[in-house]
C-alpha cells in the first residue's frame, strides 16, 4: 500500500522553534515505513545521539529509556529504545519519528515531521505547541537509532 502525504506549503511559518521555517518535503509511506530519507545526504549518528539526549529540544527521553545519558531521568511511558535498530528497519524507524499517529492514532508521541493527516489535510497548526525537528535532525536521529542493534 502506498499513500502520499502532501507537501506543506512553502514559506509556512512555524514559530521560533528549531527547524522552523524549513520547507517540509512530502514523503511516501509504504506499508509501515518511509523508505526515502527526508533530506539528501547521510544522517550523522553522533548528532542524532546528542539530539536524543537533549531533553528540551527533542523530548524523547521524557518518555523513552534507552542507552542514553542520565538514565535516572528517563521516562517509562514508552518502549525502551535499546535494540530498536535490530527490531525495526531504518524506514520503519523513520515513519515512527515522523508521524507515530499514522500507526497509532491516539499515541502520546508527538508527530515530529507530519505534513498531512489521513485525508491529506494540512496539519501545520499542531506543530506550534510541539517540539519541531527539521528533516536533517530527524535523519540524524534515524541514523543513530539504526545503530542500536543490541
Ligand atoms: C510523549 C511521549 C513520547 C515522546 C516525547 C517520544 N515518544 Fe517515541 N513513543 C512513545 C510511545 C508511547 C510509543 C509506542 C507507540 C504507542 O503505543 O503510542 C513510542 C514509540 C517509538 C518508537 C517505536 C519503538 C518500538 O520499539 O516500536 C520509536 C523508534 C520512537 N518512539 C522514537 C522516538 C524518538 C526518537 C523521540 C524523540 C525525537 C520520541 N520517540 C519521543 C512516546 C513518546
Amino acid at each position: 500500500m502506498m499513500r502520499v502525504a502532501f507537501l506543506a506549503l512553502m514559506g509556512l511559518q512555524l514559530g521560533a522553534s528549531p527547524g522552523a521555517g524549513e520547507e517540509r518535503r512530502s514523503y511516501v509511506v509504504t506499508g509501515d515505513a518511509i523508505m526515502q530519507p527526508l533530506v539528501g545526504g547521510k544522517g550523522d549518528p553522533a548528532r542524532g545521539a546528542a539530539l536524543i539526549a537533549d531533553r528540551q529540544r527533542s523530548l524523547c527521553t521524557l518518555c523513552h529509556s534507552g542507552p542514553f545519558p542520565d538514565a535516572h531521568l528517563h521516562g517509562t511511558l514508552a518502549p525502551d529504545l535499546t535494540g530498536v535498530g535490530a527490531r525495526l528497519s531504518e524506514g520503519q524507524i523513520r515513519l515512527r519519528v515522523v508521524d507515530m499517529k499514522w500507526l497509532v492514532p491516539n499515541t502520546i508521541m508527538p508527530s515530529y515531521y507530519r505534513v498531512a493527516d489521513e485525508q491529506g489535510r494540512r496539519v501545520a497548526t499542531v506543530w506550534r505547541s510541539k517540539p519541531i525537528l527539521g528533516g536533517a535532525d530527524i535523519e540524524d536521529i534515524v541514523a543513530y537509532l539504526t545503530t542500536l542493534k543490541g
